[in-house]
């Protein structure tokens, strides 16, 4: 089924990354040279997407000016004959009128935060990606493309079961080794209480109905309007599938895993990997 409009929900406060987003947005921190966000956009780029949808807040304009036209920037780079440089600026450049922003008035979840984009959406499914979950590797937008046929779908990934308070969790019915039926899902589970360690990460495909479900505004987990709890709620009513998908995700919400993502792309290019593994060698770490 063809979804070619994705929300990027980047409406948060990015509180465990202080003092960095005081004024800094979390999804423009860089990995290796470039922001979160775009590392996001290229995964729903590759996966045939061509609406991209930003729910933004207050402080969150660098992300609408780094998918614009820096007209100073470009025009010293073309007196100053640097080619590459302005090559890079321009192709990651979306076509016009192809970007829209919605601002979320207040951070009252995730849930709030796609309700936001319900007009812009209208009646057709919809990817959303979530720029701090930085997935290395095939686009795990594009597998779940691949085989959406309906409904709702979530990506998950097995996590240690002393994880789970951190991640919505599902209960797994039938599982295929790729695509698992979800027969529940829930927020935040202490270990003791999750059904399994399947947990979902920052990827999804909903149904337009799920914005009817939204609209409850039902406060969950955290006193915030929850995403996976509209997702429970359409069990029954609509298919839910959960996709194991084949990258390697970094949670860039969190400092390490933002650490260990700058480690792993920079090991992978071919300007860095060298003189990085070497330095990796020699440096006294530990
Ligand atoms: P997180 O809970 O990881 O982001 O939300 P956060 O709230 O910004 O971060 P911390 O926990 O305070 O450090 C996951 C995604 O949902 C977006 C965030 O921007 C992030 O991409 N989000 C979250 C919103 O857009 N609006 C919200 O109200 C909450």
């Amino acid at each position: 089924m063809r979804v070619k409009k994705a929300i990027f929900p980047v409406g948060g406060l990015g509180t465990r990354f202080l003092p960095a987003t005081k004024a800094l947005p979390k999804e423009m921190l860089p990995v290796v040279d470039k922001p979160l966000i775009q590392y996001a956009v290229e995964e729903a780029s590759a996966a045939g997407i061509t609406e991209f949808i930003f729910v933004t807040g207050r402080n969150k304009t660098a992300i609408e000016d780094h998918f614009d036209h820096s007209t100073e920037l470009e025009s010293v780079l073309t007196a100053k004959g640097k080619h590459d440089a302005l090559k890079l600026v321009q192709e990651m450049m979306r076509e016009p009128g192809s970007v829209s922003y919605v601002r979320q008035q207040e951070p009252a979840g995730l849930g709030h935060a796609v309700w936001c984009a319900r007009n812009l959406v209208g009646d057709e499914p919809v990817a959303i990606l979530l720029a701090d979950d930085l997935i290395k590797g095939p686009s795990a937008l594009q597998e779940m493309i691949s085989a959406y046929e309906g409904g709702n779908m979530v990506a998950v990934m097995d996590v240690d079961p002393s994880e789970t308070a951190a991640y919505g969790i599902i209960t797994a019915g039938k599982d295929d080794g790729r695509q698992i039926e979800v027969k529940d899902v829930i927020e935040k589970p202490a270990p003791d209480k999750a059904p399994s360690n399947l947990a979902v990460v920052g990827r999804y495909i909903i149904e337009p109905q799920l914005f009817e479900q939204l609209g409850t505004q039902d406060e969950g987990a955290g006193g915030e309007i929850q995403l996976t709890d509209s997702l429970a709620a359409r069990i029954g009513k609509a298919p839910f599938t959960a996709m194991r998908f084949s990258g390697t995700r970094f949670d860039c919400g969190s400092k390490l895993g933002f650490l260990q993502a700058n480690i792993a792309f920079a090991l992978d290019r071919a300007d860095l990997s060298d003189d990085l593994r070497q330095w990796l060698k020699d440096a006294d770490l530990g």
